[in-house]
């Protein structure tokens, strides 16, 4: 079944906006390489993210707090190549707008520049007000992160879920509010409760889109890799696996190696 409302050849910020006052619900997924880009945007994914999740998903590191500007312009060039009508959205790496503002803008016009993407997400609040407002400037649109954000993981010291204490959950609500009224085209609320983010994204015009954040948000976004099972270490409550990748792909590889070993692999149609 079928529930979007509008076709939309291109999607861009201001549809996101359009589709939260119409009520339609935005899905979002990350993709870091062509092929996977090609597949999510076939299947008309609304906003792809080039998440610095890259770091965990595709290098293997602990956190996203390794992956370079550089390395983020790279996988966000090859989703370009790939996706025809997503808007794709691209996260500035940790240490590459933290400084000041003036870096934070080099920054976000190399990924627009280097890549062909149409914005970028930095997570935070007030302490990056000054970085958000220059790049908005510069006319590059922004997308907000709030609640967990895992550039701060060791601040944190877990993954755990955040805003559930009063104060907490008060100053989140005011850095929404700070986002929307500097001209964020839309704000992530990764992992709080699912009744604070419902009275986060009542309370702005622009659209939230929620990773563990229950269902009261204008939209969803996921790991891609995560939503194929590909992944299988990681199990918080908020993953819905749509397939068992990481189980079918193994089968498939195990099937390969024994063809070869046992020259099943290849047979006589597929040789020249
Ligand atoms: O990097 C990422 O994949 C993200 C999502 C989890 C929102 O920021």
């Amino acid at each position: 079944m079928s529930v979007a409302k509008k076709e939309y050849k291109r999607v861009t910020v201001k549809s996101l906006i359009e589709m939260k006052q119409d009520g339609e619900k935005i899905s979002m997924l990350t993709s870091y390489d062509y092929s996977m880009a090609k597949i999510v945007d076939a299947a008309k994914v609304d906003v792809i993210l080039v998440g610095d999740s890259a770091s965990n998903v595709i290098a293997g590191h602990e956190t996203t707090l390794p992956i370079t500007l550089d390395q983020m312009i790279y996988h966000a060039s090859s989703v370009v190549r790939a996706a025809k009508r997503a808007l794709i959205v691209v996260d500035i790496p940790f240490g590459s707008y933290q400084s000041d503002s003036k870096e934070a803008l080099r920054s976000a016009i190399r990924i627009m520049k280097e890549s062909g993407a149409h914005a970028v997400k930095v997570e935070g609040g007030t302490q990056i007000k000054d970085s958000v407002k220059r790049i908005l400037q510069a006319g590059i649109p922004v997308m907000g992160h709030l609640g967990l954000t895992p550039q701060s993981i060791y601040k944190f010291g877990t993954y755990t879920v955040r805003a559930k204490e009063e104060e907490e959950a008060e100053k989140l609500k005011e850095d929404a509010k700070m986002l929307e009224k500097l001209g964020c085209f839309g704000i992530v609320l990764e992992k709080i409760p699912a009744k604070l983010a419902k009275e986060v994204a009542e309370s702005v015009s622009v659209p939230v889109i929620g990773i563990g954040a229950g269902n009261g948000v204008d939209g969803q976004v996921l790991v891609v890799h995560d939503l194929l099972g590909m992944t299988h270490e990681f199990n918080p409550r908020f993953l819905r696996r749509y397939m068992n990748l990481y189980e079918d792909m193994g089968n498939a590889i195990s099937q390969y190696v024994d063809d070869v070993k046992s020259r099943d692999f290849p047979n006589e149609e597929e040789q020249y």
